[in-house]
């Protein structure tokens, strides 16, 4: 039996644009979802997640290829999370010249699902390690990162960029832009508060809404350039270790990420609230259409005014994770 656990994230800036080969810098925060995997003598898998969106979950495929899961519950989300995992277990099962291995999973995760903290890059990332391991396989986080982006990839029907994945897979502060990534050393302390409206967006349809709009209108396109712009300005700041500057173009990139419709009611709300509470600054992140915003602040006062405002189910504050994925057990 083998466990290995991968952070989740907030994107400090460029959600979307990434998709388009602009820069993004997401962090990886504290917040983790664990794997667990046992392998069979059978080539059946089972998965159980006890996350926190499908709690006590079930579900078992295998046997022939083509296969689907038995899925109960038929939403999207459900779907596209099985996805994940499937994608994990086969990207495991051919990193270990293993094609029949089968496996029961667990899935443990302080990561609300499609909610803009990456749940689905930190199961992915964390399943295929512990997959391999247990099938006496150990790769390198960045192999693993690439294998996860594959899974993404599939998943999000090509439209997804490596940001997630490398940030999970690494741990920290990191730039990806198209196919480069990397870590970002020495970044100042951030004073992370997240809010979670407790809904979730779908992210293939987010992605797929700025597509269109940015191929019908050449501002949006520009629009997506712009988060480009406020992503470089962004590091220079980050380099500086100058915070307020942060927290400053993290308002423009909400406001930009707006534009291209992707924030929602409650966002906006939790964002108004933040600034209201003099934070720093304030934005969507991950895909948007509900789930979290992420705020800088150094006082309580942000934290604060976020459990009151009607819309946020639950206000935390998130350590940046130096820690990518690695083995628990
Ligand atoms: C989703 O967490 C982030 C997006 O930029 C999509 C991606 O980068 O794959 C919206």
């Amino acid at each position: 039996m083998t466990t290995s656990s991968a952070p989740g994230k907030v994107y400090l800036f460029g959600e979307h644009a990434v998709v388009y080969g602009e820069p993004a810098v997401p962090c990886a925060i504290e917040r983790r979802a664990r794997v667990t995997v046992e392998a069979r003598d059978d080539d059946r898998v089972s998965v159980r997640a006890d996350d926190l969106t499908l709690d006590g979950f079930t579900v078992a495929w295998g046997g022939e290829a083509d296969d689907r899961p038995d899925v109960d519950v038929p939403t999207p989300l459900v779907e596209a999370a099985m996805g994940y995992v499937d994608g994990a277990i086969e990207r495991a099962r051919e990193a270990a010249e293993a094609p029949a291995a089968g496996f029961d999973v667990t899935i443990e995760s302080d990561i609300p699902l499609g909610a803009g903290l990456g749940s689905s890059a930190a199961v992915v990332v964390a399943g295929i390690d512990a997959a391999t391991r247990e099938l006496g396989v150990e790769l390198d986080p960045a192999e693993i990162a690439d294998l996860a982006y594959q899974v993404e990839y599939e998943v999000q029907e090509g439209q997804a960029s490596r940001a997630d994945t490398f940030c999970s897979a690494m741990g920290g502060a990191v730039r990806v832009q198209g196919d480069d990534c990397r870590q970002i050393r020495d970044v100042p302390n951030l004073p992370f508060v997240v809010g979670y409206d407790g809904g979730s967006g779908d992210t293939g349809q987010l992605v797929a809404g700025v597509r269109t709009l940015k191929e019908e209108y050449g501002f949006a396109a520009d629009t997506v350039e712009a988060i480009g712009d406020v992503v470089r300005s962004g590091e220079a700041a980050l380099e500086d270790g100058d915070v307020e500057e942060v927290g400053r173009l993290m308002d423009f990139n909400h406001g930009l990420l707006s534009a291209l419709g992707v924030s929602a009611r409650s966002l906006d709300s939790m964002v108004w609230a933040a600034r209201e509470a003099d934070a720093l600054g304030a934005k969507l992140t991950g895909a948007g259409g509900g789930g979290c915003v992420v705020a800088l602040d150094r006082t309580e006062q942000t934290l604060t005014a976020l459990e009151y405002t009607p819309g946020c189910e639950e206000a935390f504050r998130a350590e940046l994770d130096t820690d990518g994925v690695r083995v628990e057990a």
